[in-house]
């Protein structure tokens, strides 16, 4: 059974970026030098008028259950959407414009090279410039009429307890989950550091791409894509408890990644022409010339 949501349910945001511009709110600095306060945010939270972001935390957090996301995960891990040349894709996933805002906003594409090219100018192998390329693709699921709140946000485990440092945890009380004894405990259906490779995280674009690329990139690579968006864990390690040795090796690089992500909008934005072929060579040596969504 398909569920259905009004406009208003699908689109609290007034683009997918308000999700990332509040990021930056709730994490202004780098995890190494971060001297946070969670008040602080609340406070910009309650007092300021971005009841559009509340909003879309409240949608999240009701309607991610366990169920939903092996309904998602069913609808689109067949990848039989849409088959588009890669540069397509591109383009496809730059119809995403944000129009709130036309001064200060970047399309997708700009905040994709200004990813990979901060990337690349501090000497990384070039899959990672790769991966700072591409990771944010698995937003093609906004044009498949997917709700913000499925697309972006913090991603967390389902089939568990629902961290604290989650924001706005309270909203998980509309969730199902939380009043279901399967899920509502520490490990929920998991066992003690079982992996997050046995862990079903919250649907977003991050899985999404994940399963697209897996077959393409190095591990590290794939890490960086999964879990992206995993800010519970990355920035507040809330699930030290799943993850085992070989995750918390791998996580060094999500660590890596994320101030690429989050701190590399530059005033003066690369050159996308200039740049084509450079990134025409890489994705060719890497991923097949047509991808399925
Ligand atoms: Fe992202
Ligand atoms: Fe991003």
């Amino acid at each position: 059974m398909k569920a259905e949501y009004s406009e208003k349910e699908k689109n609290p945001l007034e683009s997918i970026e308000e999700w990332e511009e509040d990021l930056l709110i709730r994490y202004p600095e780098p995890k190494d030098t971060q001297a946070k306060s969670k008040e602080d945010y609340r406070n910009y939270h309650d007092s300021e008028r971005v009841d559009t972001v509340k909003e879309f935390y409240r949608l999240n957090h009701k309607y991610q259950t366990y169920d939903f996301v092996v309904d998602k995960e069913k609808e689109f891990l067949k990848f039989e959407k849409k088959e588009m040349p890669f540069w397509d894709a591109i383009t496809y996933l730059n119809t995403l414009v944000d129009d709130s805002d036309p001064d200060t906003s970047l399309d997708q594409l700009q905040h994709l090279l200004q990813t990979s090219e901060a990337i690349r100018a501090d000497g990384h192998p070039d899959w990672f410039v790769l991966t700072g390329f591409i990771h944010d693709m698995g937003k093609v699921l906004c044009l498949f009429g997917e709700p913000q709140w499925a697309v972006v946000g913090d991603t967390f485990p389902v089939g568990c307890q629902h961290a604290n440092s989650i924001v706005y945890p309270e909203f998980f009380n509309d969730n199902p989950d939380s009043r279901d004894e399967r899920f509502n405990s520490k490990y929920g259906i998991y066992e003690p550091n079982c992996g997050m490779d046995n862990v079903k995280m919250s649907w977003g674009h991050d899985e999404y791409l994940y399963q697209m690329m897996k077959d393409y990139l190095p591990e590290p690579a794939l890490y960086m894509i999964r879990y992206h968006s995993f800010y519970p864990q990355h920035r507040e390690n809330s699930y030290d408890h799943l993850l085992n040795e070989h995750d918390k090796e791998m996580f060094k690089w999500v660590d890596k990644f994320n101030p690429y992500d989050l701190y590399s909008k530059v005033p003066v934005p690369p050159d996308a022409k200039a740049l084509r072929p450079y990134y025409e060579d890489l994705v060719a040596k890497y991923l097949p010339s047509t991808l399925k969504f």
